[in-house]
């Protein structure tokens, strides 16, 4: 097994019968959905209900046999026993870059629902500081060209992501992504979440801040488990 199967894995353990679970997007939650189907068709677990954070992700489970849900069918009250997903980037507080695999928006909608957000990496994904690698920005497609051009003077470098064709990724939401790069890494990942989150036009951006609360890291030393105090 690589080191991404282990982390899916080790997650296992944490899934009960009778939980409602978000699925996330990538190739580690990957992973871990085909063996939960594997646990599911073998009776090993039942009574589960996951709750998929991308279009990808809800195929996947339909053809494994995983039986689906959504937000809407909780109870006012009520909340995601687990959702499980991988990150781009852990930070020591255990705050996340997510979405380099287009799904960022609706991981961060379903994942702010559960009861306890499980992140599954191999060790790579650590980092001192969040922004080593870019930071993905769903913006809405009208007025582009201004999200990117002010995102630049905010971070250094920002590009509208592009497919191989040359036309813009779109995501499951039909909006677009803007790659942003820190030379410095991210100075305050709050400040910017703030500042981010109060321009008219971006929907959403990939850091998960205060959102984790275990990660299952698989390094080549085993697998470690960190949770958030
Ligand atoms: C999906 O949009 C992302 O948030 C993924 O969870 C993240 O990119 C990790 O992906 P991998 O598991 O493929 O490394």
């Amino acid at each position: 097994m690589n080191l991404k199967q282990q982390a899916a894995q080790q997650a296992l353990s944490f899934v009960k019968n009778g939980m409602v679970l978000g699925l996330g997007t990538g190739s580690t939650t990957t992973y871990f959905i085909h063996m939960l189907g594997e646990k599911i068709r073998s009776g090993d677990l039942v009574d589960i209900t996951g709750v998929p954070t991308s279009n990808g992700i809800a195929r996947l489970a339909e053809e494994l046999g995983i039986p689906l849900g959504s937000l809407a069918n909780l109870e006012p009250d009520q909340n995601l026993d687990l959702a499980v997903d991988g990150a781009d980037e852990v930070d020591p507080d255990l705050n996340l870059i997510k979405g380099l695999g287009w799904a960022l928006l609706r991981e961060k909608i379903i994942e702010s629902h559960a009861e306890r957000l499980l992140i599954i990496v191999d060790e790579s994904k650590l980092v001192k500081k969040l922004g080593r690698g870019p930071l993905p920005v769903e913006v809405v497609p009208f007025e582009v060209e201004i999200q990117v051009r002010w995102l630049a003077s905010q971070c250094g470098r920002a590009e509208l992501w592009l497919e191989e064709s040359g036309e813009p990724v779109v995501t499951d939401n039909g909006n677009y992504l803007v790659r942003c790069w820190f030379q410095q890494g991210i100075r305050n990942p709050y400040d910017l979440a703030r500042l981010l989150a109060d321009r008219p036009g971006i929907v959403e951006h990939g850091m998960f801040l205060d959102m984790a609360d275990l990660v299952i890291v698989a390094g080549d030393g085993g697998i470690q488990v960190k949770e958030r105090t």
